[in-house]
């Protein structure tokens, strides 16, 4: 696989998608997109390898074709209430004569604050900096380069089931291709559709996909809490099938064309039309009925959001609100019932994408921010193997 190409692997529990991105520097150009129906998840978590299998192979085959370039490993999307976040720190002692803190220092520091007792099948997967302290000093974000000898870091470490991030890595295998590494779908999320100053202002991101509702929230640049509620898009879906006497497929087609929460009542009074079940009668529905259900639902998926917010301790914080993300934030009145339940002001999370219409969209906000993600990740290593190289030719000049 060419070193330049980079792809996000969104494996959510509606929708598979794969985008391809060539790397120059610090931009990136999409190059290839793939999507295929996700079969195989429940609440963001893969139940049946070979469906998901399928689904993968399919996404990234035709974001393979769209590119004209094969790979070989993607970056994949993590999701589901098997994570868990914690708070930890690490320390390091710099022993280098100038006390000047390198790269190489600050891994050190993330290493010890990674070291933790856990429960067994359990794993870490990312351990993301919070803030650094030199000599006791606090609240520094960039270490590096500064003088010090005693190097502390304060990091939010997410964990994952390892049966379930294993299940990740072989349907990915399955369908052909590596995991070149595994994004907490939130964080991924937020990197695509925030601020920096939304994030360093301190910021709740809400992700509604099809199965999962993933909630982060960011402060002062780093990442302070995350959850996974397992209710999402599909649930509204299952209420109006269930409400209404029809199929999933109709209802989720109703939700689309007539759906909204009572806030903006777009279809109020007017007649839908509902076609039953195996053949069964059609008939008509008030569109405020249709709205009740919306409501209810969307409202109670607001209320767990909340209570998340409230007792993670960082909702005072929240300085410059809510960004909504996800296929479900494209429902008619859902910023104005975010406020109503959370009170705090909401805006609808778009990836920041310029020239590209096609993933213009919060459905594509997961697989946007993987590429990002990649990108961060192989800056790091890159510049760690510059440092690496620069030290040894340092040495070799000197002998
Ligand atoms: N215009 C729309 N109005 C209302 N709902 C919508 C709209 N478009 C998409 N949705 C809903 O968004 C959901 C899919 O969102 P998304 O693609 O973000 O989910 P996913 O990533 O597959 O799932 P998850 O992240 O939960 O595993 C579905 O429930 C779908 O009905
Ligand atoms: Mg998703």
């Amino acid at each position: 696989m060419r070193k330049d190409l980079l792809i996000g692997l969104d494996i959510g529990t509606t929708k598979v998608c794969a985008l391809i991105a060539k790397i120059k520097e610090n931009k990136f150009e999409i190059i290839g997109i793939g999507k295929s129906f996700s079969q195989g998840l429940s609440k963001g978590m893969i139940v049946n390898i070979e469906e998901a299998s399928r689904g993968i192979e399919k996404a990234v085959k035709e974001a393979e074709f769209d590119a004209g370039f094969k790979i070989s490993q993607v970056w994949a999307s993590i999701a589901g209430n098997h994570i868990q976040g914690m708070d930890n720190s690490g320390f390091f002692n710099i022993s280098s004569e100038d006390k000047i803190i390198t790269h190489k220092d600050v891994e050190k520091a993330l290493e010890n604050a990674s070291r933790l007792t856990l429960p067994p099948n359990r794993e870490i997967i990312h351990t993301l900096p919070q803030e650094f302290t030199i000599d006791g000093q606090s609240g520094i974000k960039r270490p590096i380069g500064m003088s010090g000898t005693y190097l502390g870091v304060k990091v939010y470490i997410v964990t994952a089931s390892s049966t379930y991030r294993q299940n990740i890595e072989n349907s990915v295998k399955n369908g052909g291709y590596g995991v070149e590494g595994v994004v907490l779908q939130s964080l991924a999320s937020g990197m695509a559709t925030l601020s920096p100053e939304e994030e360093d202002m301190g910021v709740a991101l809400i992700d509604i996909g099809g199965g999962t509702t993933d909630v982060a929230i960011f402060l002062e640049d780093g990442i302070r809490f995350s959850c996974a509620l397992g209710v999402g898009g599909n649930h509204i879906t299952n209420d109006i099938a269930v409400g209404l006497h029809t199929t999933r497929t109709n209802a989720e087609k109703i939700k689309i064309k007539y759906g909204s929460t009572s806030m903006s009542p777009s279809c109020e009074g007017e007649a839908i039309e509902i076609k039953g079940v195996m053949g069964r009668r059609t008939y008509k529905v008030k569109g405020e009925d249709l709205i009740k259900i919306i409501d209810m639902r969307v409202g109670e998926i607001f209320e767990l959001v909340d209570r998340e917010l409230e007792k993670s301790g960082y909702k005072d914080l929240i300085t410059s609100g809510i960004v909504l993300t996800g296929g479900c934030s494209l429902l008619r009145g859902i910023k104005e019932k975010a406020e109503e339940k959370i009170g705090l002001p909401v805006r609808i999370g778009y990836p920041r994408l310029k020239n590209l219409d096609t993933l213009n969209s919060p459905i594509y906000a997961t697989a946007v921010g993987l590429i990002l993600y990649g990108m961060k990740e192989r800056k790091k290593v890159s510049s760690k193997n510059t440092l690496e190289v620069r030290i040894k030719e340092w040495i070799k000049d000197f002998f």
